[in-house]
This record gives C-alpha cells, structure tokens and sequence, in this order.
C-alpha cells in the first residue's frame, strides 16, 4: 500500500476524522477510500475483547479468554524467553480475534509499593522492565500484532491519575522512568505507544512535544503512531503537533472539527496531520495486509502454558528447616478462601473473562489435603468461628499451608492503596495457625509488597504474585516438589512503608507530586541507606544451591566506548535440577563527583542447571552501563574511575566481584568565571596548566600571617586545603591584600578558559 499516495488523496476532513477513534475499540473506516477499521484490545496478560457495551475499567464482559500471570509475575521470572513465549500466545490469540493491536505491555516503574496498577507493572528497575517488556513485544509482534506499550511516562500512581503532573528531573527521568520504554523501542521496535494521562512537570503527555517527538521519535527512533490513553486528551489541537496521532476512544467528533478548524485558521500545518494519518494507516495495514484469522487459538493448550509461565514466576521467599518441598503423603491442611479461589489477577483495564480458572484446593485433588475457609476474602475484620477451624485443621495436618494475599478492593486500577498490610482477618488467621502449627506455610497473592508481621513464626513464605488463571496448579507443582521454584523478586520488600524512598511526597498535592527521592528507587535507596529490607531486590530461594566462582573482566581499564565482557561461573551444588537468575550490577566504587546508587542491574540471565552442572555467563557492558545522564550536556556520560562489576543471585547475595577502570571520553564543556573556585580549575588540565605555575605566589597572597602566630596555630593543615580548593578565583582580590596589577584576573581567566 502506498500509504503517502493515499494521505494525499484524503480531505481535510478525512485526515482529521481518521485521528479519533471510530468507537471505542476501533480506529476509523473511510469507506471513499476503502480504509478499513482496526480493532485494539487490552492487554496485556491475555485478551481483554470486547463485543458490545465497550468500557475501560473492566466492568462489562469481555469474550472468554485465557488469563496469563500479570507483569508483577513474570517480572519476577528474569526471563525473557518466557516473556517472548507468553507474548506469542496472546498475538495468536489476537489473530484469531482479528485484533491489530494489544493495549500493552505495562512498563511503568512501581515507585511506590501503593501504587493501585503496580500488578501490571514489572519492576522497581528500569533495565529488567526494559529488556522483560522488549521480549513480551517480540513475542506479540512475531505474530504480525502490535502492541501499545504505556504509559508514557510517570505514571507511577492511581491517586488523581488523569490530572496529576509528575513533576520529576530529567535525570531521574532519563535513569528510572524512562528505559522501561527506551529499550524496547529501541530493540523490539513496538508498533504503538500510549501516552499517559498525567502531565509531566506541567504539561500533559498527550500534549508534550519533548516527550513525544524529540525523545520518543527523534532520540530513540520511535516510527509507530502513538495513541492516547483512554480520554486523555485535554487540548486535541497541541496533542497533534506534540506527536500524538490517535486520540481513544473518540470524541463524538468535537475534536474532529478542532483540528479542521486550526488548519484552516493556520494554528495547525496540515503537514503534522498527514503525518498522524501516514503513520496510523501504516499500522493499520501492516495489520490487516496479513491478517490471519484462520489462526487457531487452543484455550486448553494456553492454560497448561500459563501454569507452565506461573511455575517460573514464583519466588520462594523463606523455607525454614527446608520445610518445602512437602512430600506428597504428607497430610497437608490448606488454609483460606485464596486456596479455593486464587486471586490471579487485578482489577480494571487489564481483567481477563478467563474461560476457567484451577485453584490450588482443585489441582491438590488426590493428594492429602484437607480444607479450611479460614476468611472471607470480601472482608477485612476476623471471623472467630473461621478461624477455630482454621486451628482445628491445622491442628490435624503435619503441615499448615495458608493462601493469604490482598483482595480485589486492595488494589485495582483507579485508586491507591492506602497501606501496605494484608486484611487484618489473614493477618490474624496466619498468627492463629502458626501458633498450632509449627510447619505453618504462606502462599502470596500479591501485586506488589505486603508488610508480614508474622514472617518470624511461619517456616515458608512462597510469593505466588497474581499468577494468572491456572496458578493453583503451578503452586501445588512448587509445594510438592514436581518444580522446583525460580523466581526472583523484582522489587524489594520494605520492613514497613515508611521505609520506602517515596514515602513523604507519594500521592502528591493536588497540583502534582514530586519525585524527590530522584534516582534513589527501590533497591538503589535501601542499599545506599544501608537499610534492613524484609527481602532485597533479586532474591528467590530454589530446592538447590548455586555457587558463584570466579567473575573475571575482558580486560581491567576501558575507554567508555570500548564494551566489556564479564563473565561468571556458576554451578548447580544441590540435590536437584534448578534454575536460577544470575544478577550482575556496576556501581561506582569510592569517589567521583556524580551522586548515585551504590549498583545497578546492568545484566541478568535465567540459567537451569542439573545437579552437579556448571556453566560460564557471559555478560556484555557497554557505556550505558557506566554512564549517568548528565543535565549540562544532556547526554550520557561517564565519569572516569574505578567501577566494580558484582555478580550473584540477589541484589544482597552478591558472592563475586571485580574491577576495572573506566575513561570517559565525551566531558561536559567547562567555562569557568570569577566565582570558579580552585578545585574545579585545577581538576581540568587546561586549568590546571594555567593555574599551576601561579599556585605557590597564589598560596603565599592567601596565606595567614607569619608562623607561630595565633591566627596560624588555629588553622590545621586540612582546614587551609579547604579554604584554597573552595575559593573562588575573585577570592585573589578580596584575601590577596592587593597589589594585584590590573588586568591580571581577566588575564588568568582567559588563559583558563583557552
Ligand atoms: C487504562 C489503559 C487501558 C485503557 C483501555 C485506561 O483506563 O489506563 O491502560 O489500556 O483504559 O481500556
């Protein structure tokens, strides 16, 4: 299709009109010309297909479909084949459905562990929900689907969601909430982006040209159409040309006649419009120029393979005295409502009609286990009666296993939480079992970090996450050991939520909230705080042990334009086949004058091992694994010095670690005035050349009085480095007791500054 040749053909009003939506899953036909209307969908963790009574929030049934493990899950797999596998499920389905394009992946940063959608989020680190989120997409678009990645950009809280500006640095920016959407873009090359509906410092992001034009297009090279979130468009005309194509749903047609008008009144180049439209027909025609419709979609098929993707996501917290695996003659009580009916997925946008769902209680079916409700799910006080017989079955079992988790009211699109805690009804049936039974297990179903006030009576803690509609057979497969469990937590679990880094500003006021914690998010924060966690950033326990030997650098001093390879041994030294994810992080060692966290995830690799099996991973580092967004220059930059390269199985279990130097090549440009002081001139060779032969006449015009005097005996040898290196050029004036000729300082400051 000559796509250009057809824009030209369009009228003003065609151009305008094929901008909005057609309904509320759809864009526009234009019958004249034969363009046909495509459907979108939600996403992401399955087919959210809607038929009639169309709406955003997941009120109105959707067509049956499967539901997979939510982005909280498979984050915490660390793997991306996994993530490529799913993806491909859900673009078959999508083919099947005719749906062009799915409304995800998710990749907003989980800032705070309050945030209402943090389940469709993956991670409190950019770089795994990066490289997660670009596999999810190849998968989805290997089957000639799009996907809409959102929400562009911090978006990273319920609370006034659709006003709200995100008032955040652009370091901060461009080091956390950014690379979730820079990598895939730039390696996976999604075929839509969503704006968010918040503004960012001020301007609305489907409404900010920085935002979706200079960064997402001319920076990463971005050349799907970008579409807004549902009603996010506040002024249609400066969304047009800010670089936002498609407004969803649609607007009756008032925007429609907006955007004429402004071409006609020369507010708007018409130019920016057959941009939109060449760039929305081009995905509407990749899509529908090979449409499979005849594409089998295997229901069955897909929930083995999404108990197969929960297996892998689930992250074995605690196992005291290795209580688990349980044997499968063990007499086993299972405990809550959650065990009957798991919680698998969130509420909204992303609810999936799921054509079944296998709980735990079902999968255990033949096995030894008895029943208790223990709670209702719907409520938040204890029930006295549930829990006597909640004891008494626990009493009876040689193991306890309690589902416990946060019910849909806890969190959902649409609002925050406002703690951190589980039902006070679980949290005191956990206490209840425990106390009658020593082998007391947990099972979490979670979007995001619960407080465990228990966590030192009970032996196992497995954190289920919402893992989809057939979790109950991938729990009951990790309990009695047919798997053994792989995940790694993607987000650490604070002690408490006052612990967390965005704790006095999360929320905001009513006219924004301020990412004052900068880049110190998650585990970036705790690590440099030196803060006990509950569980770090990284960490999953197996039915194995791994060992890590042997870390060694391609070589030990690079310039940053140089890669790096490290590469690190690791071996499976337990009873039993296990994977794990191996972690690797930089940081910078001592010094430097760039203030940042003490590591980063630069690389990870999920690894299966037999017993017995070793293996070397290889990683590459490559600049931006150094680097730091420095605001002077706006672009990346690397501080010269020594940085250290950490690897292991967790962002606290970090058993191997080596060096290596590092020259950056690219500096800011320096120009330096009267109020420059010493230490900054003579840290740059052209300074320090001007300067130094000067230095001792300098020193001796600064100098206090003449020896043994008073005012001398006061001043220790450290104190008068600091008074040089912190003086400003002008100080030659004011301390230098004249004499200076004229002309001198202007002088010296040229040469300075070459
Ligand atoms: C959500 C999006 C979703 C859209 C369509 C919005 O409310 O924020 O994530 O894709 O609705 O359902």
């Amino acid at each position: 299709m000559d796509i250009k040749a057809l824009v030209l053909r369009m009228t003003l009003e065609e151009k305008a009109s094929l901008c909005s939506g057609g309904d509320f899953w759809h864009t526009k036909a234009v019958e004249r010309l034969g363009i046909p209307a495509t459907m979108v969908s939600d996403g992401p963790h399955g087919l959210r297909k809607q038929d009639q009574q169309a709406d955003h929030l997941g009120v109105n049934e959707s067509i049956k479909a499967v539901c997979f493990p939510a982005a909280c899950a498979t984050a915490a797999s660390f793997d991306r084949d996994l993530l490529a596998r799913m993806g491909q499920a859900i673009g078959d389905s999508c083919q099947h459905e005719g749906v062009s394009v799915v409304l995800g992946p998710a990749v907003n940063i989980k800032r705070s562990p309050l945030c209402g959608r943090n389940f469709e989020y993956f991670s409190e680190d950019p770089y795994l929900t990066g490289k997660l989120a670009a596999a999810y997409i190849r998968g989805v678009q290997s089957r000639n689907v799009g996907v809409s990645i959102k929400h562009f950009a911090a978006n990273n809280q319920e609370h006034r969601r659709m006003s709200s500006s995100s008032d955040v640095d652009e370091r901060t920016l461009r080091e956390i909430y950014f690379p979730g959407f820079e990598i895939p873009v730039k390696e996976a090359r999604p075929w839509t982006v969503m704006c968010s509906y918040n503004r960012l410092n001020g301007v609305f992001a489907s409404e900010n040209p920085w935002l979706l034009t200079d960064v997402l297009r001319k920076e990463w090279g971005f050349d799907g159409y970008v579409m807004s979130d549902w009603g996010a468009v506040s002024d249609r005309v400066a969304g047009v040309a800010a670089g936002l194509d498609l407004e969803m749903p649609a607007s009756g047609g008032v925007n429609d006649r907006k955007l004429v008008a402004a071409v006609r009144e020369g507010r708007l180049e018409e130019s920016k419009l057959d941009e939109a439209c060449e760039r929305i027909l081009s995905i509407v025609y990749r899509f529908t120029e090979s449409a499979r419709p005849d594409t089998p979609w295997d229901m069955e098929a897909q929930h083995l393979l999404s108990a197969q993707i929960a297996e892998e996501c689930m992250v074995l917290l605690k196992n005291g005295d290795g209580l688990l695996p349980l044997d499968k003659s063990d007499a086993v009580a299972f405990i809550g409502e959650f065990a009957e009916r798991p919680r698998y997925q969130g509420g909204g946008s992303s609810h999936i009609n799921s054509f079944k769902t296998t709980g735990a209680l079902e999968a255990a079916r033949g096995l030894n286990v008895t029943y208790a409700r223990g709670y209702d799910a719907a409520a938040d006080s204890a029930d006295d009666a549930l829990i006597a017989e909640a004891v008494a079955a626990a009493k009876a079992a040689r193991v306890a296993v309690v589902f416990a988790g946060l019910p849909d009211s806890y969190e959902s699109e649409g609002y925050d939480r406002r703690h951190m805690r589980l039902p006070e009804c679980q949290n005191r049936l956990i206490d209840a079992v425990a106390g009658a039974n020593a082998n007391t297990v947990v099972v979490l179903h979670n979007g995001s970090p619960v407080q465990m006030p228990w966590i030192g009576r009970v032996k196992a803690v497995l954190e289920a996450y919402l893992g989809g509609q057939a979790v109950g057979l991938a729990t009951v497969r990790v309990l009695f050991g047919d798997a053994n469990p792989c995940g790694h937590l993607p987000e650490t679990f604070p002690k408490k939520l006052s612990d967390n880094p965005s704790y006095l500003f999360y929320g905001g006021e009513p006219r924004g909230t301020e990412y004052r914690e900068g880049v110190f998010v998650g585990y970036r924060y705790y690590d440099k705080k030196e803060m006990d966690v509950l569980f770090p950033f990284g960490h999953g326990l197996s039915y194995t042990r791994f060992e890590f030997s042997n870390l060694r650098l391609s070589a030990d001093a690079i310039r940053d334009t140089d890669t790096l390879a490290a590469t690190v041994t690791v071996k499976n030294v337990g009873p039993r086949p296990g994977k794990v994810a191996v972690q690797l992080y930089v940081g910078r060692g001592e010094g430097g004058d760039v203030i940042r966290p003490l590591r980063e995830l630069k690389g990870f690799e999920k690894v299966a091992l037999d017993s017995g099996e070793a293996r070397d991973v290889v990683f590459t580092l490559d600049k931006r694994a150094f680097a730091t967004w420095n605001t002077d220059m706006r672009d990346w930059c690397v501080e010269s010095g020594d940085y250290t390269v950490e690897a292991g199985a967790s962002s606290r279990d970090l058993p191997v670690s080596a060096a290596v130097r590092v020259e950056g090549t690219v500096h800011p440009p320096r120009h330096y005035d009267m109020n420059s002081i010493f230490m900054d001139i003579m840290a740059d060779p052209r300074g320090r050349e001007a300067l130094e032969p000067l230095m001792a006449k300098i020193g001796a015009m600064l100098a206090p009085e003449e020896e043994g005097s008073s005012a001398s005996e006061a001043i220790t040898s450290d104190m008068s480095m600091a008074m040089m290196q912190y003086m400003p050029l002008r100080g030659i004036v004011s301390f230098g007791g004249g004499g200076l000729p004229d002309g001198f300082l202007d002088e010296l400051l040229e040469k300075i500054n070459g």
